[in-house]
């Protein structure tokens, strides 16, 4: 029989059974110090991924037979790469700094935004990069996105802001219809909290799921679907997938056959039916993956 690749059977979950999922390790990095921290899908298909190797943003063809990351451009004064996001065709909104190598933070000061515009691409491959926001008074810009009704203006969660030296809080953002989703990493939360159309908090905070501390569980950054289904990376080894209700499975988890090594976020394609899965690596001296998860 073939193994049961990512098939975990929802046993952390509300008693129902997860499906069973095709896993498939599309590339890893080499060394440890190539962190993936998190992806975005260009419309041409082609992932980008952002990563704490020395500012550099790489770009990796799902579908080539043996995926290899080109990259595509270094960030001029940061060393760590963090949110992702699409804000016009073909650019990106991408946040940056220069990590604090004692701590999971930022250094004081160096957090800002960049645009990566592949449209002025003269040689057709190497987009422009223009900083067009310093955010100094933050600690880890994480995950971003484009508030629905004003999509000139972006959400980003800072990370570190109310938790601890090595902690974090909000992690990942996603907006829809009246809401603003979170993950929340030390809390083991994913919530929701209304808002209004510029952003500002409505309502209160509503607890989807809270993983239980003894799931080992820890949600980092997320993408939902347009029918309101979410699917987390979670740390250590799991991606979850929740459905609006709350109801919570474990789509890959421990005992899949291609082993997840402290996934940081996920990207759905369009059509909903190839799900990709970032990690920050480490295990075995090796850096990040990119897997490819067939819903
Ligand atoms: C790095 O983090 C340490 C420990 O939290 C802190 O003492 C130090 O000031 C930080 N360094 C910079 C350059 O921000
Ligand atoms: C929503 O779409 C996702 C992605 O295709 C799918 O996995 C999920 O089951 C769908 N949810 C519902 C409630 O139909």
């Amino acid at each position: 029989m073939r193994s049961l690749a990512g098939f975990a059977a929802g046993l952390l979950g509300a008693g129902q059974l997860a499906q069973a999922v095709q896993v498939q390790l599309l590339y890893q990095f080499p060394d440890a110090k190539q962190s993936i921290e998190n992806i975005a899908i260009r419309r041409n298909g082609e992932l980008l991924l952002t990563t704490f190797d020395d500012g550099q943003l790489y770009a990796l063809d799902p579908l080539a037979k043996d995926p290899e990351p080109r990259v595509v451009v270094k960030v001029p004064d940061a060393t760590g790469l963090t949110g992702i996001v699409e804000i016009e065709e073909d650019m990106f909104a991408v946040s940056c700094g220069i990590n604090n190598l004692t701590d999971a933070s930022m250094v004081e000061g160096s957090a800002k935004l960049v645009a990566i515009d592949f449209n002025k691409a003269t040689d057709g491959v190497t987009p422009t990069v223009r900083t067009f926001a310093k955010i100094p008074n933050t600690q880890m810009l994480n995950g971003m996105a484009p508030l629905p009704h004003i999509g000139s203006t972006l959400m980003s969660a800072d990370s570190n802001k109310e938790a601890k030296r090595f902690s974090l809080g909000i992690n990942g953002i996603k907006f829809s219809l009246v809401w603003m989703y979170f993950t929340n990493s030390d809390r083991r939360l994913f919530g929701r909290v209304q808002i209004d159309e510029f952003g500002n908090r409505k309502g209160e905070v509503e607890e989807i799921v809270r993983l239980p501390a003894s799931s080992g569980l820890m949600p980092d950054d997320f993408s939902m679907f347009y029918n309101g289904t979410a699917f987390v990376a979670a740390h250590p080894n799991s991606v979850l997938k929740i459905l609006p209700d709350g109801t919570w499975t474990v789509l890959v988890g421990g005992d899949s056959a291609v082993k997840l090594n402290e996934p940081t976020s996920t990207a759905l394609t369009q059509d909903g039916k190839t799900l990709y899965v970032v990690t920050g690596g480490g295990a075995g001296g090796k850096g990040g993956q990119v897997v490819a998860v067939t819903l």
